[in-house]
């Protein structure tokens, strides 16, 4: 229990991560089967669609029941925890309404998608899946609004419901495209491109709506932690734009002729997925966040945005470990302790306590001689993938290799209180959200460099093999927009953050980049992930804490 307190923050922006997931694919799919499958389910292999469409709906609505089930559960015993009221209360709270709709929805959705797919199922699908957005709008700030709350709460339904229309449509549309006639092919891409239009529109006309309101001014837009956050999404979904404007340009030319090969379509179509669901991480993200218009106070001025990015030499000589605070506190410590002293020895800091860690200059030294030395290695990769892909050096294909010494040096040095440069033991570090976030983009970049360097040099033939690496690459990026530096200072953290989006929007744009090169040949996508690399490198390099 006392790790779930740990971790609470983190969590709790997973936990909805994985509902609006759920969602998406749970309404994107009742909305493709009633408009476009069930109206086709007449001839045989319409039925079949049908059942297996209908399965991964009812996946998609488990995944929400689960999801949701334990956000509830965490809040609830949060709020026993922190503030007394006693569980059974805590389902009358606003927030528990909200959870238990969705949950109750969810496990209709569940009971209703399921063949024969008559009329009082679709019916029953339909409202479930209404009561779904409505419950999820009615855990979104719009609830907390003094004024303008209902009309936010419309707000917010209306774009959670066009993102799912839009994104979790997409699956049923590459469900129906797998072996489809030329004649089906051209009736679902249709359909399908119809319903992302207006789920554009609806995304854009809700979710302005709720930018203006929640951001308020500029300097809430690109001087604070909520801002920046919807400028990482913007930028997602300029890209997300792009993928669209490319399929529609190839559903229009399949409409003309039959023939056209639908293989860059889905392709581009599964970019989307991804893409997609790296925006739900952000909007969880954002929800996690007080909006900008709430906190004046907190605007990082212009100059100071300047100032940090202006770009200057890196540090690459590392301060002492013993002048970090926590060692020389725990230091200090010691040295206060008489030697008759039995009880046990009191720590400099403990992992998971919720306290902030105390820092010092030499902190900031160190974290930043860290991204800077981070920043030398995907600089170098980024360099070597170029070279390598220009055919002139072949000994450049080992540049997976330089990931391995990148996730050495991060490992020892990334949080130097814990083992094992520090005193803090390996597993009682992962109490702390930072500390296991680190350990997990360790694990990752083991796991691609290995992956990529046996599909590169050919010890690994099976094709599928050679997407663990642009898979694991976006998931990276993804993990860094849930990544947070807690500090006392809001400014602070925020000027920290600033970094974590542009290399966000860079792993995930490397990682489908290299996805669609793999999949459709493309030299633009080829050339687009090493120099990504290259850009992820120098923004870690210009990386600084003060
Ligand atoms: C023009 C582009 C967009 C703008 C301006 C925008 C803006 C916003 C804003 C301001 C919120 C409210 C967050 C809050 O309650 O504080 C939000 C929520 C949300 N957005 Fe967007 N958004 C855009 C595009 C997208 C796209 C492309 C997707 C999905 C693919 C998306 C999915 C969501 C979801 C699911 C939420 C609800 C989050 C939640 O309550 O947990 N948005 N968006």
């Amino acid at each position: 229990m006392a790790l779930l307190f740990d971790l609470f923050g983190f969590l709790e922006v997973v936990v909805r991560f994985a509902s609006l997931i759920g969602q998406a694919f749970a309404v994107g799919g009742v909305v493709f089967v009633l408009l476009l499958i069930r109206p086709a389910a007449r001839r045989p292999e319409g039925a079949a669609l049908l059942d297996r469409a209908l399965r991964l709906v009812r996946i998609s609505a488990a995944t929400l029941v689960v999801s949701v089930a334990i956000d509830l559960w965490m809040k609830l015993v949060m709020l026993e925890a922190v503030n007394g009221v006693p569980f059974i209360d805590g389902i009358g709270a606003g927030f528990a309404r909200g959870l238990s709709v969705r949950l109750a929805a969810a496990i209709l959705l569940l009971l209703f998608a399921r063949a024969p797919f008559g009329l009082a199922r679709a019916i029953g699908a339909s409202v479930a899946a209404t009561a779904l957005i409505l419950g999820a709008a009615a855990t979104s700030h719009a609830v907390s609004r003094p004024d303008g709350r209902d009309l936010l709460i419309v707000a917010n339904a209306l774009h959670q419901a066009a993102a799912c229309v839009w994104i979790g449509g997409i699956p049923y549309l590459l469900m129906a495209l797998k072996g489809a006639t030329a004649a089906d092919a051209r009736y679902y891409g249709r359909g399908a491109s119809v319903l992302s239009m207006i789920g554009v529109a609806g995304l854009i006309f809700a979710g302005t709506a709720m930018a203006l309101t929640y951001v308020g001014s500029w300097s809430g837009f690109y001087g604070h932690a909520y801002g920046l956050m919807l400028g990482t999404k913007l930028c997602f979904f300029i890209g997300l734009l792009g993928l669209g404007a490319f399929n529609y340009r190839t559903v229009e030319r399949l409409r003309r002729d039959p023939a056209t090969p639908t293989n860059r379509l889905v392709a581009r179509a599964q970019a989307e997925i991804g893409i997609g669901i790296t925006i739900f991480a952000v909007a969880a993200s954002l929800t996690s966040i007080a909006p900008a218009i709430d906190q004046p106070g907190e605007h990082v001025p212009l100059s100071a945005i300047v100032e940090r990015l202006t770009p200057q030499a890196p540090g690459l000589t590392s301060p002492d470990h013993d002048d970090l605070a926590i060692p020389m506190l725990q230091a200090q410590l010691d040295a206060s302790r008489s030697a008759e002293d039995t009880s046990d020895k009191p720590k400099a800091f403990v992992c998971g306590s919720g306290d902030l860690p105390p820092i010092n200059a030499a902190d900031i030294a160190w974290s930043e001689y860290n991204h800077h030395w981070a920043g030398l290695f995907v600089l170098l990769i980024g360099l070597m993938a170029v070279l390598e892909r220009t055919g002139r050096a072949s000994w450049a294909r080992w540049w997976p290799l330089v990931f391995i010494g990148l996730a050495a040096f991060l490992f020892v040095r990334s949080d130097p209180e814990a083992w094992p440069l520090g005193q803090i033991g390996f597993w009682e570090s992962m109490r702390d959200a930072g500390v296991f976030q680190h350990r997990l983009v360790v694990l990752l970049v083991v796991a691609f460099a290995v992956f990529e360097t046996m599909v590169r040099t050919g010890r690994i033939k099976n094709p599928r093999a050679a997407y663990v690496f642009p898979i694991l690459i976006a998931i990276g990026g993804g993990l860094l927009l849930l990544h947070s530096h807690p500090l006392s200072d809001v400014k602070s953290s925020f000027l920290i953050e600033m970094t974590h989006s542009p290399m966000a929007v860079l792993g995930v744009a490397a990682g489908w980049a290299r996805f669609l090169e793999l999949r459709t040949k493309s030299a633009t996508a080829a050339w687009t992930w090493p120099v990504c690399f290259v850009l992820i490198g120098l923004v870690l390099l210009d990386y600084r804490e003060a």
